[in-house]
C-alpha cells in the first residue's frame, strides 16, 4: 500500500493509521537466537556481559512483594540518587521507560507536523522512529570518518528543525565528540533547537577530552542529557533511562508521560545499581581490558576496526564476495556468536561486535582468522 497515497481517513472502510506511519521502518534490534545452537553468546545488542549488580538482583527480588501496588511515579528515591550521584537538580531529571521512550516524548513534545529533527548519518535508530510518528521529517548529517561533523549537522539546520539529537559516544560507530566540539555545536544553534546528548554509552569514555554535557546542560535553555541503567548497569530489561533537562522542558515531557512509566522492581533494582559503584568499575574494567586488544587482533587480521569509546567495537570487511560483513556475521552465528549486522544503519560492509569475557574475545578473534582464511583458501 501507498503510504503517502491520499486517503480521506474519515470516509476509509476501516481505521487507517495516520500519513507517514506506514513509511516508518520498525527497530530491527540485534539477533538473540542463532540456528541449531542452544545457548548462543549474544554479543549483538551491546549488552552488559557481566549481568548486572547481586545487589540489583537482590533489589529487585525484594521488590516483587508490591506487586499489587502502582509504582511512584516521580520516581522520588531513585531522583533523589541520581541528583547526588550526578550533582544535579532533582526537578530537572525526568525518568522513562527505556531513554528510548524518553527520546519519544521529547519528539512527541517538540515536533509537529513538517518539522524536523537532526541526526548523524548512523545516529541510533530510536530518535528517527519516534520524529515520524510525530509528522516530522529526519534529516542525516554526513559523518566522514564515522564521526559526527559539527559543520555539517549545523548544515542540516533550518527554520523548522526542533531537535538536534547526537549520540556521544556514537551507536553504531563507538567514536566521540569531545567537549569543545560539542560546545561549537551548542553555539551554532539557534536556540528554539533542543540539543539532545544521548550518553547511553558515556560511562565508558574515559578519555580526558570527553564530557557528558552536564555543565553545558545546567545554564543553558536548550540542552537534554540522557543516560541509562542499561548499559553500564547491566538492567536493560527492567527499562529505565533518565534525562537532565532544562525545567521547562522536564515540566513539559512530564505532562504527556505515562504516570506510571517505571516500575516498582526496576526504581529498586536502578537504586541499588548505583549505589553498586563496585559492579559499574568492574564493567568498565572489563571493557577497557578487551577493547584495545580485540582492536589489536583483529586489526591484526586485517580488518578496519574503528577507535571505540564504548562496549563495543564496529568492525569492517572486505566487500569480496564471501568475505563481507553478513558471511562473517552468518560464520560466527553459526559457530554460536551473534554479532550485530549494521545494514539498516547504512553500514552494508561493517559488523557491531560487543565487547565479550575474555574467552568470548579470544573466541571471536579465532573465528575471525578461521573465516578469513578459510574463504581466502576457498
Ligand atoms: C545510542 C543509544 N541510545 C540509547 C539506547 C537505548 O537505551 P535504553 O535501553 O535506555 O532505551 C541505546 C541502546 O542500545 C543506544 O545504543
Amino acid at each position: 500500500m501507498n503510504a503517502q497515497a491520499p486517503i480521506d481517513r474519515g470516509k476509509a472502510d476501516r481505521p487507517i493509521p495516520k500519513p507517514g506511519i506506514l513509511g516508518i521502518s520498525p527497530y530491527v534490534p540485534g539477533k538473540a537466537k542463532a540456528d541449531g545452537i542452544d545457548h548462543p553468546i549474544k554479543l549483538s545488542a551491546n549488552e552488559n556481559i557481566l549481568g548486572c549488580s547481586p545487589k540489583a538482583k537482590a533489589a529487585y527480588a525484594a521488590a516483587a512483594d508490591q506487586m499489587n501496588l502502582y509504582p511512584d511515579g516521580r520516581s522520588g528515591a531513585l531522583r533523589a540518587a541520581v541528583a547526588e550521584r550526578y550533582h544535579l537538580e532533582p526537578e530537572r531529571l525526568v525518568f522513562g521507560c527505556g531513554t528510548d521512550e524518553i527520546f519519544q516524548l521529547i519528539n512527541q513534545v517538540y515536533l509537529e507536523p513538517g518539522d524536523n529533527i537532526v541526526q548523524g548519518q548512523y545516529g541510533f535508530g530510536a530518535y528517527a522512529i519516534g520524529a515520524r510518528a510525530c509528522g516530522g521529517e529526519v534529516r542525516f548529517a554526513p559523518e566522514p570518518d564515522y564521526r559526527i561533523d559539527v559543520d555539517a549537522v549545523l548544515g542540516c539546520v533550518d527554520e523548522r528543525t526542533r531537535v538536534v539529537f547526537i549520540a556521544n559516544p556514537g551507536n553504531p560507530t563507538g567514536t566521540w565528540i569531545g567537549a569543545e566540539a560539542i560546545g561549537r555545536l551548542h553555539a551554532g544553534l539557534p536556540p528554539s533547537v533542543m540539543l539532545v546528548l544521548d550518553g547511553a554509552y558515556a560511562e565508558f569514555a574515559t578519555d580526558p577530552r570527553f564530557s557528558e554535557g552536564f555543565e553545558l546542560a545546567r545554564a543553558a535553555s536548550n540542552v537534554i542529557v540522557t543516560h541509562t541503567f542499561s548499559k553500564i548497569h547491566g538492567l536493560a530489561a527492567l527499562r529505565v533511562g533518565w534525562a537532565y533537562a532544562p525545567a521547562d522542558a522536564a515540566d513539559a515531557i512530564d505532562r504527556i508521560r505515562l504516570p506510571f512509566n517505571t516500575s516498582i522492581p526496576a526504581q529498586a533494582a536502578a537504586l541499588a545499581a548505583l549505589a553498586d559503584t563496585e559492579f559499574q568499575a568492574r564493567s568498565l574494567a572489563l571493557v577497557e581490558q578487551w577493547r584495545p586488544w580485540l582492536v589489536q587482533q583483529l586489526g591484526g587480521l586485517g580488518l578496519d576496526v574503528l577507535p571505540s569509546a564504548t562496549n563495543f567495537l564496529l568492525i569492517r570487511f572486505p566487500t569480496t564476495p564471501g568475505k563481507t560483513a553478513a558471511d562473517a556475521e552468518a560464520f560466527l552465528a553459526s559457530r554460536g556468536y551473534l554479532t550485530r549486522g549494521v545494514a539498516g544503519y547504512g553500514l552494508p560492509d561493517h559488523l557491531r561486535l560487543t565487547i565479550g569475557l575474555e574467552e568470548h574475545n579470544r573466541a571471536v578473534v579465532e573465528l575471525v582468522a578461521q573465516f578469513l582464511a578459510r574463504k581466502a583458501q576457498g
